[in-house]
């Protein structure tokens, strides 16, 4: 119903991580499901989000949950390790209150672990450590879901020495980014240290601690940002961009304020024009269950924020992942919010400088934490757009004099065929990677040879 009422939102946590290190596994053993067992060659192709009940986590946590609960539950965003993850922003942050960073304690820091933490420390997201795979350290005795100080009581003293020391490890990593850290049960303060939490997705030990940490952060440190006005219009940012059989060109998107109802009109981010259209329908997947394994969507009528929903309405065909779709409110003027969402996309996309490398990225929030990063380095951008390689960015790349800024930096984005046979003919190098770190690396990689 509309009807005015403030309360506490779903925090909305993120789940960061480098590929394999156990995401999808964590999720699943939280929700009791099995999704990774279902997904082509157990990789995330998605975008989900899962919302966790407070009765789920209070089951999981059983009588050692004490905290007073003000927050429903727990919305979950699992981010696909080959994806752009950095599209998961929101008007001037990270769409996440808060996320969880998972390090396979086995390996330790890997290239998207330093990207994720580059994301987190831009956008100042508060984060905790799923230090993950806790089972394989030799001679580890599973005890299944138990908190960590149970499961810790049943090891060797061997094993545990091993955990302190990769634990010390992680600390050492996090240290050089710039950030104190610590096993949780020795932080007195978690808004100046960063809590590392031992857990195994697969014996689900040390769950409980994550979600009790998680609860109590949302709860003591973002209460501002979680009081919503349910009948504010609705804010969201969008996920994914998806043919939907019956249903055309639909959005899973992420409604992190106010709400959305059917009939709605609402603006949506495009790479030019935002888009002004009608919600036709809703579809909300149920309490439990992943938006991208749900085969059945339930349709209703309102939503309100925090929630991952499907929508659906005419002309959405070139919207854009990572931009913003938000509800024209009562009396105001839906051009003036396509001026802002447009404006918003427009800071993003830079042309300025007359020299510089060609940068195409798939959304505009890879296409904006790239251009932070080539910044950083001081590596001027002729253009960054969203995108594919298109035979005209090879012909801008080619008109660059400096040979060592006449290429194409393309993340996660295809090189159409007319493109590429004008980047042999014209032999301008391209740099290709799913991962900003491994791009980034691999041009100034190649960019110290030819300067030899
Ligand atoms: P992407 O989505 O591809 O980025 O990977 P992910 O981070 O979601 O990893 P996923 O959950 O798919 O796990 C990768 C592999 O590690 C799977 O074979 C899991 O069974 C395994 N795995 C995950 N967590 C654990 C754990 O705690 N212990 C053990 N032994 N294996 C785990
Ligand atoms: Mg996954």
């Amino acid at each position: 119903s509309k009807e005015e009422v403030s309360q506490l939102r779903t925090p909305i946590v993120c789940v960061m991580g480098h590929v394999d290190h156990g995401k999808t596994t964590l999720l699943d053993r939280i929700r009791g499901t099995t999704v990774a067992q279902y997904e082509a060659g157990a990789i995330t192709q998605h975008i989900g989000a899962t919302e966790i009940p407070l009765s789920v986590i209070q089951q999981f946590c059983g009588s050692g949950f004490k905290a007073n609960l003000m927050v429903p539950g727990l919305l979950f965003i699992d981010t696909p390790g080959h994806h752009a993850f950095t599209s998961l922003r929101s008007r001037g942050g990270s769409l996440a209150d808060l996320a969880i960073l998972i390090v396979d304690i086995n390996e330790g820091f890997q290239p998207q672990t330093i990207e994720s933490i580059n994301i987190l420390k831009r956008f100042k997201t508060p984060f905790v450590v799923a230090a993950n795979k806790i089972d394989r350290i030799p001679g580890w005795r599973p005890v299944e879901n138990a908190p960590m100080e149970k499961s810790l009581a049943g090891q060797t003293e061997r094993v545990v020495e091993t955990l302190e020391t990769k634990i010390y490890e992680l600390v050492g990593e996090l240290y050089k980014y710039g950030f104190d850290s610590n096993r949780y049960d020795r932080i007195a303060d978690f808004t100046k240290t960063v809590g590392i939490i031992p857990v195994s997705a697969i014996t689900g030990e040390g769950i409980p601690d994550l979600l009790l940490v998680l609860v109590g952060l949302a709860q003591r440190f973002l209460k501002q940002n979680l009081v919503i006005e349910s009948s504010r219009p609705g804010m969201g940012t969008i996920l994914e961009v998806k043919e939907e059989r019956g249903l055309g060109t639909t959005l899973d998107v992420i409604l992190y304020d106010g709400m959305i109802s059917v009939g709605d009109t609402i603006v949506v981010g495009t790479p030019r024009e935002p888009i002004i259209t009608k919600v036709r329908a809703l579809l909300k997947p149920r309490p439990l269950k992943e938006i991208r394994s749900e085969e059945r969507f339930t349709p209703v009528k309102h939503v309100v924020a925090a929630s991952g929903i499907k929508v659906s309405a005419p002309k959405l065909e070139t919207a854009l992942a990572g931009s913003t779709i938000r509800v024209v409110g009562e009396g105001e003027d839906p051009e003036a919010i396509a001026k802002e969402i447009r404006s918003e996309i427009e800071a993003v996309r830079i042309d300025t400088d007359t020299v510089g490398v060609i940068l195409k990225a798939d959304t505009i929030g890879s296409l904006e934490g790239l251009v932070g990063e080539l910044r950083a380095k001081n590596i001027p951008i002729h253009v960054a757009d969203v995108g594919p390689v298109t035979r005209r960015d090879v012909i801008r790349a080619a008109a660059i004099k400096d040979p060592l800024l006449s290429v194409i930096l393309g993340f996660n984005v295809e090189i159409l065929p007319d493109a590429l046979s004008e980047i042999q003919k014209l032999d301008i190098p391209v740099f290709q990677s799913d991962v900003i770190y491994t791009l980034l690396e691999s041009y100034e990689e190649w960019m110290e040879e030819k300067k030899m």
